[in-house]
């Protein structure tokens, strides 16, 4: 790019945009790239480069710390518009899917672009559920963990570990490799979640049931006990299916920029999703639903809700946990479809009084003026913990549930990196703010 530049495909781009450098008084024109059906538009951070004031300078540098508006990378998976409150994979709008599709239709959808024939559903099915079992090694693997160890710390490494079981894998440009890698780790992560969840327990491993679909096979693993074949409670099985498709992907988030830059170094997909479940298990992530409950249990009875209100509009308290959005500013769209699947859930099981405070918090904040104004609404965490605890699921395992239908969104995004052409090894730019050059002299005793 030189200095004077202008846009490529005529007519197709927008004017470029004029940048005027105070330090030389010279003039650029860095080309607008409009993107996509939905038209965002950006400048490219190396155009910055040109500009400069002597020859041997370095040239001009974007500084965005937490990539607040910087995009990297062009992306055809998911859309979404936080101010009209929509969601899409690769076209389709979250409440669709929700509504008919199952969640392996949903992960085909994610990597290929389409959704699924007939005969390649069948076979996309066929052969996840023939990759279900993991290595014995794995087990023993496990068992080596302490009775209280995070599942999420387990989960973690073992993915890293299956790295060490498939070394083919590091065959990342083979497409057929690239398919067996995918297809084992959509198979085992459930197979993986389930042993974390018994060892905690201190319950002996329940291999997969081949026989069973994808969710209630993954209940069988978790929860049967003596029987021959364990029967889901079809209303449970149905709404973990919908809240795997409504976690499967999310865009540029934080773990699957992790998936995408961890991979960008061409290491296997294992270890790259490894790297996924590591940025997921963060507080800040993938933690919030656990935090509602947290919350919930500390106000203890809905008395105890109008003081812990007036807590948190004063700003003394904590925050509202489950509310509010930095994308979503008008709603959540998975939000919405987890209180519907939420009624059906308590109407199996009941109301109690962590249930009861729940729906009276959800009830106040919609309807006081410090809420409205700030636009903070319910989110997809306030109601996926209370789903999932009135399933009996232990809340250090919501996370764990988040990573299994995640690693879906993970793939597709690893792989739409890895076959994108203008992607390389991610490897970001510093502004240094340390010494200056200085002379070595020792401090220590000679
Ligand atoms: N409770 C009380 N006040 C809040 C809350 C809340 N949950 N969230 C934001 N505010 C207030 C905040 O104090 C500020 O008020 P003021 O203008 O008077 O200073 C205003 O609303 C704007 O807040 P912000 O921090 O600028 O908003 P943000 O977009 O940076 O933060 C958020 C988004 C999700 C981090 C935040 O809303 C929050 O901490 N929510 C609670 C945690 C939570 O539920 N997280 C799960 C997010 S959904 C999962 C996912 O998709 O990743």
């Amino acid at each position: 790019m030189s200095e004077m530049t202008t846009t490529t495909a005529a007519g197709a781009e927008p004017d470029p945009l004029e940048v005027r450098d105070g330090r030389s008084a010279k003039t650029y024109r860095l080309p607008i790239t409009k993107a996509g059906v939905e038209g965002d538009e950006a400048v490219r951070g190396m155009d910055l480069r040109q500009i400069k004031i002597a020859d041997g300078d370095f040239g001009l540098m974007s500084y965005d710390p937490a990539f607040m508006n910087t995009a990297s990378c062009k992306s055809a998976i998911t859309f979404i518009d936080g101010d009209k409150g929509i969601l899409r994979y690769r076209g389709y709008p979250i409440e669709e899917l929700a509504d008919g599709a199952t969640f392996l239709e949903v992960a085909w959808l994610l990597r290929s672009g389409e959704l699924p024939s007939q005969p390649e559903y069948d076979q996309w099915v066929h052969d996840i559920t023939y990759h279900t079992y993991v290595h014995e090694n794995i087990k023993r693997f496990l068992e080596g963990f302490r009775y209280d160890a995070h599942p999420m710390s387990m989960l973690c490494s073992s993915v890293a570990a299956l790295s060490s079981f498939y070394p083919q894998s590091k065959d990342i440009f083979d497409a057929e490799r690239r398919n067996v890698s995918i297809i084992r780790l959509l198979a085992k992560l459930p197979t993986i979640a389930a042993f974390c969840y018994r060892h905690g327990k201190g319950l002996p491993f329940i291999y997969p049931d081949n026989d069973l679909p994808y969710t209630e096979n993954f209940l069988s693993m978790v929860a049967r006990m003596s029987e021959s074949r364990y029967e889901a409670n079809p209303v449970f099985a149905r709404a973990l299916e919908v809240l795997f498709i409504l976690h499967a992907d999310h865009e540029q988030n934080c773990s699957t920029n992790a998936v995408r830059a961890v991979g960008s170094s061409h290491v296997d997909p294992f270890s790259a999703v490894a790297a996924g479940i590591a940025a997921l298990y963060g507080p800040l992530h993938g933690g919030a639903n656990e935090e509602v409950l947290r919350m919930i249990g500390e106000i203890g009875h809905p008395k105890n809700i109008p003081a812990f209100i007036d807590g948190v509009k004063s700003g003394k308290g904590n925050r509202l946990m489950g509310f509010g959005h930095r994308v979503y500013k008008s709603y959540d769209p998975r939000a919405k479809i987890v209180k519907r699947l939420a009624d059906e859930v308590f109407e199996q099981v009941g109301i109690d009084k962590d249930l009861e405070i729940a729906l009276e918090l959800e009830r106040i904040a919609l309807s006081d003026d410090y809420f409205i104004s700030r636009k903070l609404y319910p989110n997809v965490d306030f109601y996926t913990g209370l789903i999932y605890r009135s399933m009996a699921f232990p809340n250090d395992f919501f996370t764990v549930l988040f990573a299994v239908a995640r690693t879906a969104g993970w793939l597709a995004q690893w792989e739409e990196m890895l076959l994108d052409k203008e992607q390389k090894i991610a490897r970001p730019r510093q502004l240094y703010v340390g010494s200056g050059e200085r002379e070595y002299r020792s401090m220590l005793r000679s």
